[in-house]
């Protein structure tokens, strides 16, 4: 079996992953995860308990760690609404082989968990800790890296925190404040090196749900 190393896990850091599981009405559902290595069979990821990711892993007890480069796939599972219908469509989704959750049709590689134990930890999260079953890999060729990856994806994982931020405290409000300003900056160089790209179009597309958000803020303010 191909192993968590061979896929670029290393202990001490986190990996962008993409996590799914089945809702309690079967339906499956993906959001973007970091997941760390205790050791090559053993996986932690650290959640918010108020996501549906984390009351499906803790009702299912299983769930799928899908490695993906599509940025697309971060967007679109990060923020469900920009979804036809408002959800990752059913056809991106197939049932995992091992155990009971689904796996993403396009993924690179998929690792297929099994939940060892959960660990509450800071308010609002716990550790999850899984146990490798099964991993499945795809033989993709090789990619370039373009900085407009990384660049859209620290974007994106800032912007699931701007909503909760702008209607919190006013410490929250200030914190809101830094990480908009981190996206200027990642958007205005995502423009530069890739225009007319899906990584330009996801940053456009940002643009207009914070400046939704914002508005909503200050209505109700
Ligand atoms: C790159 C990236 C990494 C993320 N890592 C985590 C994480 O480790 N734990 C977590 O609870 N949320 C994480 N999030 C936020 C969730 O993906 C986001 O809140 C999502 O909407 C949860 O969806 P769900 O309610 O369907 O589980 C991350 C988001 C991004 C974009």
């Amino acid at each position: 079996m191909v192993k968590l190393a061979d896929l670029g896990f290393r202990k001490g850091e986190i990996a962008e992953t993409v996590v799914s599981t089945y809702n309690t009405d079967e339906k499956p559902n993906a959001a973007p995860i970091g997941v760390t290595i205790n050791n090559s069979k053993q996986v932690a990821l650290k959640l918010y308990t108020t996501s549906a990711t984390y009351k499906n892993i803790a009702t299912k007890k299983s769930a799928v760690i899908n490695v993906t480069d599509n940025i697309e796939i971060f967007y679109r599972t990060a923020f469900k609404e920009f979804n036809p219908n408002g959800k990752v469509p059913k056809e991106w989704f197939q049932p995992a082989e091992k155990i009971e959750a689904p796996k993403l049709r396009n993924a690179d590689a998929t690792i297929e968990v099994s939940v060892l134990n959960i660990t509450p930890i800071e308010e609002e999260q716990a550790m999850v800790l899984c146990k490798v079953i099964h991993i499945n890999t795809t033989k993709k060729p090789p990619h370039v890296y373009c900085r407009a990856f990384g660049l859209t994806l620290e974007a994106i994982i800032h912007a699931t925190r701007v909503k909760k931020f702008l209607s919190g405290t006013s410490d929250q409000k200030k914190q809101a404040n830094k990480l908009l300003q981190t996206i200027e900056e990642c958007s205005s160089i995502v423009k530069r090196v890739a225009p007319n790209s899906p990584y330009t179009k996801i940053m456009t597309n940002l643009d207009h749900m914070i400046n939704g958000w914002r508005k909503e803020n200050e209505n109700l303010h």
